[in-house]
C-alpha cells in the first residue's frame, strides 16, 4: 500500500470556515488524504481564506508567496484557495500567483475529490459556482472518528442583510437554512463520537428557518429538538442579527437548560445616522430595548458584540454615540474593528472617515471594551458555574475549559477528563483566564 498523501489546512476567518476545513479534511479522507501540522511536508495545501477586512485577503497572497521554494523542490505539490478569497476574486488568484492549482468557492467543497484528481493530472480547476445540490449532504460520509468535547455545526449560510459594508452577501451567497432532520442526525453523530457542546453556525443564525416533519422551523424550535438528544449537554449559536431574535429564541435562554448563557449580537455602531447608512435596519434604541428583554429572560447572560468604527462619514458626535451605547450594554466581550474598504459594496464608493481619526477612535473603543470585559470577567469570582473540560492544563493535576459564559477556567488538582462537565467556584481572575475549584 502507497503511504497516504497529506493534507495541510490553514484557517483564517470566521468559525464557518473552521467547520468548512473539518469537511474539506474529510471530503480528502476519502481521497487517501491525513492530515498534517506541518506545510512542508503536505502534498497538498489550502488556504480557507477569509475577506471580510483587506488585510485578510493580502495575508493569503503573502502566505502563498512563501511556498515558492517549496513547490521547487516538490512539483507535485498541490496548493489550492478555498474560502471567501477564492469566491471573491478566483480568477485573479489564479493570474497573480502562478503556484496556484486549485480555487474553490465555500459552496463548492462538496466537488474537491474530482478537482484533486484533475490537478494531480496537471489541469489547473477553478469552482465558484453556487450550485442547486446540498454541499453538506454531499459532504456527510465522513469516518467516525472519536472528538474532541466542543464542536461547531453549521445550520445556515449566507445572508441577504447586504450591510453596506460587507462582503459575506457575495462570497457565501443568498440565506440557506439546512433541513432540520439533517442537522439532528449531525448532531447525534458528534455526540456518539464524544461531542458534548454544540455550537451552532451560521451567518445570521438566528434567521434559521429549515424544514422540519410539520414546516419550518425557527432557530428556537431546532434548540428544541437539540436539547432533547441523551450526552448532549451545551448548546450554543453565533452569529446573530439584532432583528432576527425572535420572542421564542428569548424565552429559550430563560427555559432551556442546555442553552448557554452567552449571546454575540453585534450593534456595529451606537448612532442612528450611521446604522441607517450601514443599512442595518435598527436603531441604537431598538438594539438596547432587545437587550433588555434578553436580560429579562435570562439575567445573567452575557452579550457579546462586534463594532465598526471610522464607518464613510462617521462624526466624532456619532462615534461618541457608540461610546455611549457600549457603556449602557456592558459587554462581556467584544470584537472591534477599524471599517475597511470592501470593492463592490455600497460604502466604498463614499467619503471616507480620516484614519488617524479612526484609529484614534478604535483606540478609545477598544480601552472601553476591554475594561468592561475585564470587570464582568472579575466579576465571575465567587460564582459557581458549570465548565466543560477541554484540556489538561501546564501544571501537573491542572484542567482547563470552558464557563457557561464562555470564559476560560484552569482548575487545579482536578481529576477529571476533557469532556466532563463540573461545578466549579471560582477564586481568581487574571489576565484572561479564570481559576476555580471543584464543588463537592
Ligand atoms: N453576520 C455577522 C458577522 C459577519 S462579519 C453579523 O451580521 O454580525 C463579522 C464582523 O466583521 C462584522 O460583525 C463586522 O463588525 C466586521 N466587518 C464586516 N465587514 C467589515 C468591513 N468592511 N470593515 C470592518 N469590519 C467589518
Ligand atoms: Fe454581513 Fe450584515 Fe450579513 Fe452580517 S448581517 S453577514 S454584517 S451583510
Ligand atoms: Fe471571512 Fe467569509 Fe467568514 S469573509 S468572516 S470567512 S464568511
Amino acid at each position: 500500500m502507497s503511504a497516504p498523501k497529506k493534507l495541510f489546512i490553514k484557517t483564517y476567518g470566521c468559525q464557518m470556515n473552521v467547520y468548512d476545513s473539518e469537511r474539506m479534511a474529510e471530503a480528502l479522507g476519502g481521497e487517501g488524504y491525513v492530515e498534517t501540522k506541518s506545510a512542508d511536508d503536505a502534498d497538498m495545501i489550502l488556504l480557507n481564506t477569509c475577506h471580510i477586512r483587506e488585510k485578510a485577503a493580502e495575508k493569503v497572497y503573502s502566505e502563498l508567496g512563501r511556498f515558492k521554494g517549496l513547490k521547487a523542490e516538490k512539483p507535485d505539490l498541490k496548493i489550492g484557495v478555498a474560502g471567501c478569497v477564492a469566491q471573491a476574486e478566483g480568477e485573479e488568484i489564479m493570474r497573480r500567483q502562478p503556484l496556484v492549482d486549485l480555487v474553490v468557492g465555500p459552496q463548492s467543497y462538496h466537488r474537491l475529490p474530482e478537482m484533486e484528481a484533475k490537478t494531480r493530472a496537471g489541469q489547473k480547476v477553478l469552482d465558484t459556482d453556487f450550485p442547486e445540490e446540498d454541499k453538506f449532504e454531499k459532504l456527510k460520509n465522513r469516518p467516525k472518528a472519536k472528538r474532541g468535547p466542543t464542536a461547531f455545526l453549521t445550520v445556515q449560510e449566507g445572508c441577504d442583510k447586504f450591510c453596506a459594508f460587507c462582503v459575506v452577501p457575495y462570497t457565501r451567497g443568498a440565506e440557506v437554512s439546512r433541513p432540520a432532520d439533517r442537522i439532528l442526525r449531525e448532531a447525534q453523530d458528534l455526540v456518539e463520537r464524544g461531542v458534548r457542546e454544540i455550537t451552532l453556525l451560521g451567518q445570521n443564525v438566528n434567521a434559521y428557518h429549515g424544514a422540519g416533519p410539520n414546516g419550518d422551523l425557527t432557530l428556537a424550535q431546532l434548540i428544541w429538538e437539540l436539547d432533547k438528544i441523551d450526552g448532549l449537554e451545551r448548546i450554543r449559536f453565533t452569529t446573530s442579527h439584532p432583528n432576527d431574535m425572535q420572542d421564542d429564541l428569548i424565552e429559550a435562554h430563560g427555559t432551556c437548560a442546555k442553552l448557554m448563557p452567552y449571546l454575540h449580537l453585534p450593534v456595529q455602531a451606537g448612532s442612528d445616522k450611521i446604522l441607517k447608512r450601514m443599512n442595518r435596519s435598527h436603531t441604537a434604541e431598538s438594539y438596547i430595548r432587545l437587550i433588555e428583554r434578553i436580560r429579562a429572560a435570562r439575567s445573567d447572560i452575557l452579550i457579546s458584540g462586534d463594532f465598526i468604527v471610522g464607518f464613510p462619514e462617521e462624526t466624532e458626535e456619532d462615534f461618541q454615540a457608540t461610546m455611549d451605547l457600549v457603556e449602557e450594554v456592558k459587554y462581556g466581550t467584544a470584537y472591534s474593528f477599524k471599517y475597511s474598504t470592501r470593492p463592490g459594496t455600497p460604502a466604498a464608493e463614499r467619503p471616507q472617515v480620516d484614519p488617524a481619526a479612526a484609529d484614534d477612535r478604535l483606540q478609545r473603543l477598544q480601552a472601553l471594551l476591554t475594561r468592561q470585559q475585564r470587570e464582568v470577567q472579575d466579576g465571575m469570582v465567587g460564582r459557581e458555574v458549570g465548565v466543560l473540560f477541554e484540556k489538561t492544563g501546564r501544571l501537573p493535576g491542572q484542567m482547563v475549559g470552558k464557563s457557561d459564559y464562555l470564559h476560560a477556567v484552569h482548575v487545579a488538582d482536578c481529576n477529571r477528563d476533557a469532556g466532563e462537565l463540573a461545578r466549579v467556584r471560582i477564586v481568581s481572575s487574571g489576565a484572561n483566564s479564570l481559576a476555580g475549584e471543584l464543588i463537592g
